[in-house]
């Protein structure tokens, strides 16, 4: 088939190589030069294990090409919308600007029995909307919602094997069969391999897609406010985590208690939805969204009490070396990361903070560049007097609590992510702090 991706992010990049990788014929279409010419040379513009090797092996084919000429969609049967749609500065709302005007840009381009898809998140009412505006235009084009649940670090493998394929479809029937069976078409292998998949309006499309990030969400701060009653009662989270975890209706995953979540979706789609949900009269029904919300950030801070406490509360002038910059590991996505949020903190507190990534100190330094940032390890945390473990990547996971130990100033350590054997690093001399840990 012939598909048109409009946007090139964390998504779209991803989601156009993959669509090409299957056998389409793709054209991505985005505005920024930079970043269509490193996808045009086969490179991902951002970090996504997988990708680099993706762009080259659909590139390969020919049948993968990027643009900043929207004209260039003429021809494509499907139009993938995959604009970003960040917080609202100030409000808790969506901002709807980018899908807006992705929408304006291609109805001049669209031909009749054209699909365009949504895939951008956004607040439920928006596909009916843009269906609305499509059937003014008179194009003859119908819209499907589409929502798409990769996560950043496995995006490709989500892309090419999801768990599950949503098509929000058209009320009106004859529209419903054209966008269906494109749509069929253009997850032909993924359906054939047995991918379940559920085909609906486009209200409960929009809406399985922000209330499973809701849900996400929900778990990881459940596990966080259990933290925080284990922190006053002196039990342990991780044990208390894998012990609720073997019940099989609740499951281990997602139950990881530390410094919370963050990154470009969970936190601004839990927001957007409460935003929302007031606007439809039934805030009431997400209200709990916002004790998510804050119990979320709370974590981040009680990382910085631990510091401090460390400190003898005179974090001045003491060096903190901070492991992670990342929202999560296998990602160079810095988003509301919590732990980019943590070293700001203790660099406002007067410390003297070192931060590393493997990925991100490039997009934290965009954003902070008031931080001292390392390349290396040891350039990190040597003469440190508290390390931190922010970002639980491999390299920081498996540390040699006593290899460490020669390098830094004092032995003290907070494990954002409880990702460390306590009992092992205090072996070695170092006062330890999890969080929801003994
Ligand atoms: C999330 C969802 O998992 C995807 O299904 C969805 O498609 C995506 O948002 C999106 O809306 O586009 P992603 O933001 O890539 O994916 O990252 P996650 O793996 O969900 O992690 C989110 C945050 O939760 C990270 O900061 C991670 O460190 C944190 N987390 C995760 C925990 O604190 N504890 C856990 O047990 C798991």
């Amino acid at each position: 088939m012939r598909i048109s991706v409009i946007g090139c992010g964390y998504l779209g990049a991803v989601h156009a190589a993959a669509m090409a990788e299957l056998g389409h014929d793709v054209i991505g279409v985005d505005v920024d030069p930079e970043k269509l010419a490193a996808l045009t040379r086969g490179e991902a513009p951002f970090f996504e294990p997988g990708l680099p090797e993706l762009l080259v092996s659909a590139g390969s084919t020919g049948r993968l090409r990027f643009t900043d000429d929207i004209s260039e969609v003429r021809g494509a049967q499907v139009h993938f919308i995959a604009v970003g749609t960040p917080q609202v500065k100030g409000s808790n709302a969506a901002d709807l600007r980018f899908v807006d005007a992705a929408v304006g840009q291609l109805l001049p381009h669209l031909s009749p029995g054209d699909v365009v898809v949504g895939k951008s998140t956004v607040p439920v009412g928006t596909a009916g909307a843009i269906a609305a505006r499509l059937a003014e235009s008179g194009t003859g084009a119908v819209l499907a919602w589409n929502p798409e649940f990769l996560r950043e670090g496995f995006a490709v493998k989500d892309s090419l094997t999801p768990d599950r394929i949503v098509f929000g479809l058209p009320s009106e029937p004859e529209g419903a069969v054209v966008a269906g069976d494109a749509l069929r078409e253009v997850y032909a292998r993924a359906l054939a391999d047995d991918t379940p998949l559920v085909v609906t309006d486009y209200a409960t499309a929009e809406l399985v897609k922000v209330s499973a990030n809701a849900f996400l969400a929900t778990k990881i701060s459940f596990i966080n406010a259990m933290a925080e009653i284990a922190e006053v009662t002196g039990a342990d989270v991780t044990q208390l985590a894998d012990a609720i975890g073997f019940d099989a209706r609740i499951g281990r995953r997602f139950l990881g208690a530390g410094v919370g979540f963050g990154g470009g979706c969970l936190p601004k789609d839990i927001r957007g939805f409460m935003a929302r949900a007031d606007e439809l009269g039934r805030g009431e029904s997400v209200a709990f969204l916002k004790e998510v919300d804050a119990i979320n950030l709370r974590r981040r801070q009680r990382v910085v009490d631990h510091v401090l406490e460390l400190l003898d509360h005179a974090p001045f002038g003491k060096t903190v070396a901070v492991l992670g910059l990342a929202f999560k590991p296998h990602s160079d996505d810095v988003r509301d990361s919590p732990a980019l949020d943590v070293a700001v903190r203790l660099k406002g507190l007067g410390a003297d903070v070192r931060a590393t990534d493997p990925q991100a100190i490039g997009n934290a330094r965009r954003l902070h560049p008031q931080l001292d940032y390392r390349e290396s390890f040891e350039g990190t945390v040597s003469g440190a007097d508290v390390v931190v473990l922010v970002t639980e990547w491999d390299e920081y996971r498996y540390l040699d609590p006593d290899a460490v130990g020669t390098l830094v100033a004092s032995r003290n350590v907070v494990d954002g992510r409880n990702s460390y054997d306590p009992a092992r690093w205090r072996a070695a001399g170092w006062s330890y702090r999890g969080l929801g840990k003994p």
